[in-house]
């Protein structure tokens, strides 16, 4: 069965009577012409329909903690949703996780991560009772124990470990080979256990955590990941008087950015997983444990579009020919970032037939700042709005003010209706932390 990380649009896009594309009822040069442009367009019936299918698809197995891994897009619409949904979340910031806060998120389903917390972070992620903390490396446990000392709590923590697993993604969004900046090499773990067990009262390790990578396609390596993880909480609990009863195998399901992405199913997934706790639990004797999983990208990514103006072009004599948009690397980073390719349609004339090849070029002063190298399209004009798919995921959520330019708005439509969930910057939010010395005031 098709899951929505399979698709290239959200679910809800159609062409409408007026021609032009539609999303959640919405017709996107409405939207445009409503909120300007650049603007993020998301699908609230994509996000919660990709929501219900990894509950679905997780379903036969009764221990499954779901968790939204923020940093691919948050802000407190989306936390809204998501916690409907009955999810927690995964948070990397104090940021991430004062907005699940004052959003209403249940903070008992959530979980702090990041390789290098501080304790103000750690204490406020106690205080504001964060369910799970995962202990990235030596330096943290010191911090996490001063910290739950101090509230008067023991804190339940997972061990980041790096279960030396490498996926074929970029290398940038690799993260589970042993050569990584995160979590513990599994040959420390006993060092860890033991520093817990001799020094550190206020910590209670309730298991283990991994994440391989992002933008995966192969199956094959969360079943690896889970023999993994189960393997070494087996040998943790022969080998020490505890009882880890939770693993935490990470996000990482790729989505599909152009037409010959064939990324895999939640179900597919799901199976792999279910199916490599069913036999390794057996195989090294062990209870079945808890699971969690972060998703972050299938969840929001495919749900999210991004609508640009066509502006000015260029046709280099003998060479390509370039049309700028009124948006780019700062509010896309993904492409010069990681050669990250993505699929754009004309939202004004989606059904003209496409006639020449074109470079899509942002509006920052950089030459490297290209959204899409060699895109075939009807012939574009000033005004024209262009509409780039699956953008929803680590957009808006990398998106700077380089140049000065102000962040786009985001909307979210649903059912015929746009609502604003981040309101479009305006030059005094731009200034507004600006300090001028008094002895440069210009008087
Ligand atoms: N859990 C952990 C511990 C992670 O580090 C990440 C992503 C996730 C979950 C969510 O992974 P996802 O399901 O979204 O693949 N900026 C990059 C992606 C960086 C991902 C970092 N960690 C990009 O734009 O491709």
């Amino acid at each position: 069965m098709q899951t929505s990380n399979q698709s290239l649009k959200p679910t809800t896009t159609k062409i409408n009577e007026n021609k032009h594309l539609e999303i959640g009822g919405c017709d996107l040069v409405e939207l445009a012409a409503k909120y300007g442009t650049p603007l993020y367009v998301y699908d609230e019936q994509t996000i919660r329909t990709v929501a219900q299918e990894y509950k679905k698809a997780f379903s036969s197995y009764p221990k499954v903690n779901m968790l939204y891994a923020s940093k691919a897009f948050m802000t407190k619409a989306i936390v809204r949703i998501l916690d409907e949904e009955g999810f927690g979340f995964d948070m990397v910031s104090g940021g991430e996780i004062y907005t699940a806060h004052t959003a209403g998120a249940d903070m008992k389903k959530c979980l702090f991560n990041g390789n290098n917390k501080s304790s103000d972070e750690i204490k406020m992620a106690i205080n504001y009772g964060v369910g799970l903390i995962s202990a990235d490396n030596f330096f943290e446990l010191k911090l996490l124990d001063n910290a739950s000392k101090a509230a008067g709590k023991v804190t339940d923590i997972l061990l980041r470990v790096t279960p030396g697993i490498e996926c074929h993604t970029h290398e940038y969004i690799q993260t589970g080979h042993l050569d990584s900046k995160f979590g513990f090499d599994l040959t420390q773990v006993d060092e860890v256990i033991e520093q817990i067990q001799n020094k550190y009262n206020n910590l209670n390790i309730v298991g283990l955590h991994a994440h391989i990578g992002s933008q995966i396609f192969e199956t094959s390596i969360y079943y690896d990941e889970v023999e993994v993880l189960i393997k070494e909480m087996a040998r943790i609990k022969q080998k020490y008087n505890i009882n880890p009863t939770h693993i935490n195998l990470g996000g990482g399901l790729g989505i599909k950015y152009t037409k010959e992405d064939c990324p895999p199913s939640i179900y597919e997934i799901a199976d792999k997983i279910i199916s490599s706790i069913n036999i390794n639990s057996e195989k090294y004797n062990i209870e079945k444990p808890e699971i969690h999983i972060e998703p972050g990208r299938s969840i929001i990514g495919t749900s999210g579009v991004t609508l640009y103006t066509v502006g000015s072009s260029k046709q280099v004599p003998q060479g390509k020919k370039y049309v700028a948009v009124d948006g780019g690397m700062a509010d896309n980073p993904r492409p010069s970032l990681y050669q990250a390719v993505y699929t754009a349609e004309l939202a004004n004339r989606p059904e003209d037939k496409n006639e020449e090849k074109v470079t899509i070029a942002g509006r920052f002063c950089e030459s490297g700042d290209i959204l899409i190298q060699g895109i075939n399209l009807p012939k574009l004009k000033e005004g024209d709005i262009l509409c780039f798919y699956d953008t929803g995921a680590y957009g808006y959520s990398m998106s700077s003010n380089y140049n000065r330019v102000l962040k786009p708005a985001a909307v979210l439509v649903n059912n015929s209706q746009s609502d604003i969930i981040i309101n479009r910057e305006n030059y005094e939010h731009l200034v507004s932390l600006d300090v001028i010395p008094s002895r440069l005031i210009k008087n």
